[in-house]
């Protein structure tokens, strides 16, 4: 494994004697580790954070995600629009379903979806538009919103970097129905290496989703109007043990949307959660402080910075920068790492995975994130564990690498 000067990632969010004293609380409190007090008070501290009307937790992003489809129950014949740079967790749950999904073109100042190209993916049979808050910036969001609504189709917003990130003074995964959000380890905060949540605009949505992620099936239950007649239960007691939230004996299922899962995130990890949620701002403060210096730097060399638009607050999972056409990205991502930076990009465009091209993905459809990806897109290390000697040591490395292709171009 080669050892890096400068990590791409570090370790996240790290972990302190705080975390370790909230999480050993939970663990020596002698209670059942998944009765979900812990859990519950992490949601309430999340939803007050975000503004959110309802948080549910889960067991990861992806699920979050998996769930957010489920009860937007699409039917064969639905249309989606996402976004082709992102993990390609954000569009996982439509894949085995039988709708089409549509990769609409990303902004190339944000790295997001851009409004304009959801616009014309639009069509009478969409019925939501994923976005993906590409490292931590919610950009586009106020254009989204407005746009799902008028078309009347919701709104999903892959928060997976967005923790802390806000735009017009809203935080993200508020603009939308959904927002779905990542602790796993490598995030701005973390739940003991895996975990989710949900934000959730609707009271109902919110009680759907904790009833899926406990296994409940998505449906409708009602009273059954003979209880006397089931079988060798119609006797009026009720079955022991009750392993069902609607019990077997008093009610009927009258329509089945999806079965549940077990989605459950644990009570240590929730308490990991609510520690690393007290702290959050001392980190984002830290990744902030090493970006901004990496944003000062790179403009001196006249690259394409991206920064944060006006009105943002900017999350800092991932940096990123664009390089402009007489570079060679490739041939710079390999004189970084020689010089012991890290560089992981992120993403290889979701449409032209085999998977997705098997479904119809083609290059060319969406020309400015094919460009940013396979041309002018450079990602540097951020995390909280960075100095300001480390970034100005990228910022050198970037300034080397670019010098020897000048020359090189030259000679
Ligand atoms: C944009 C995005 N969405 C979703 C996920 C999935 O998150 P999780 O690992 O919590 O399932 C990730 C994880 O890296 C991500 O980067």
């Amino acid at each position: 494994m080669t050892t890096y000067r400068i990590p791409q990632h570090g370790q996240g969010s790290g972990v302190t004697e705080e975390d370790l004293t909230a999480v050993t609380a939970v663990l020596t409190a002698g209670r059942h580790l998944s009765d979900g007090a812990e859990v519950a008070r992490f949601e309430e501290e999340f939803a007050r954070r975000t503004g959110a009307a309802h948080a549910v937790a889960v067991s990861s992003c992806t699920m979050a995600l998996e769930l957010a489809t489920r009860v937007l129950e699409l039917e064969p014949g639905d249309e989606v629009v996402t976004t082709p740079l992102t993990f390609q967790a954000t569009a996982a749950p439509l894949l085995g379903r039988d709708v089409t999904v549509r990769f609409a073109d990303i902004d190339e100042t944000t790295l997001c979806l851009d409004p304009a190209s959801v616009t014309a993916a639009l069509t009478p049979r969409t019925r939501a538009v994923f976005t993906t808050h590409y490292g931590g910036l919610c950009g586009g969001v106020e254009e989204l919103r407005a746009l799902t609504g008028r078309a009347g189709v919701a709104l999903v917003e892959d928060c997976a970097h967005a923790i802390g990130a806000a735009a017009g003074g809203r935080s993200a995964g508020t603009w939308g129905d959904l927002g779905c959000w990542s602790f796993h380890s490598l995030k701005n905060i973390s739940t003991l290496g895996q975990g989710g949540m949900l934000t959730v605009r609707d009271a109902g949505v919110a009680d759907r989703l904790r009833a899926l992620r406990a296994i409940n099936p998505d449906a409708e239950f009602v009273p059954r109007s003979k209880p006397a007649e089931f079988g060798r239960y119609g006797t009026g007691t009720v079955p022991r043990p009750v392993t069902h939230e609607k019990n077997a004996y008093t009610h009927d299922c009258a329509r089945i949307r999806s079965g549940g899962v077990n989605a459950q995130l644990a009570d240590p990890a929730a308490a990991m959660g609510r520690s690393q949620l007290r702290r959050l701002d001392s980190l984002l403060a830290r990744r902030r402080a090493v970006a901004e210096r990496l944003d000062a730097g790179l403009r001196e060399l006249g690259v394409q910075v991206l920064g944060t638009p006006e009105g943002h607050v900017h999350a800092h999972h991932l940096y990123a920068f664009l390089l402009r056409d007489d570079i060679d990205r490739d041939e710079l991502v390999r004189d970084l790492e020689r010089e012991g930076v890290e560089v992981v990009l992120r993403y290889f465009p979701v449409h032209l995975l085999p998977e997705w091209r098997r479904r119809g993905g083609v290059f060319g459809s969406v020309p400015v994130a094919e460009d940013v990806w396979f041309r002018r897109l450079v990602n540097l290390p951020l995390s909280p564990q960075l100095g300001l000697d480390d970034a100005d040591y990228v910022v050198d490395a970037v300034e080397r690498a670019l010098a020897r292709q000048r020359v090189g171009a030259m000679a």
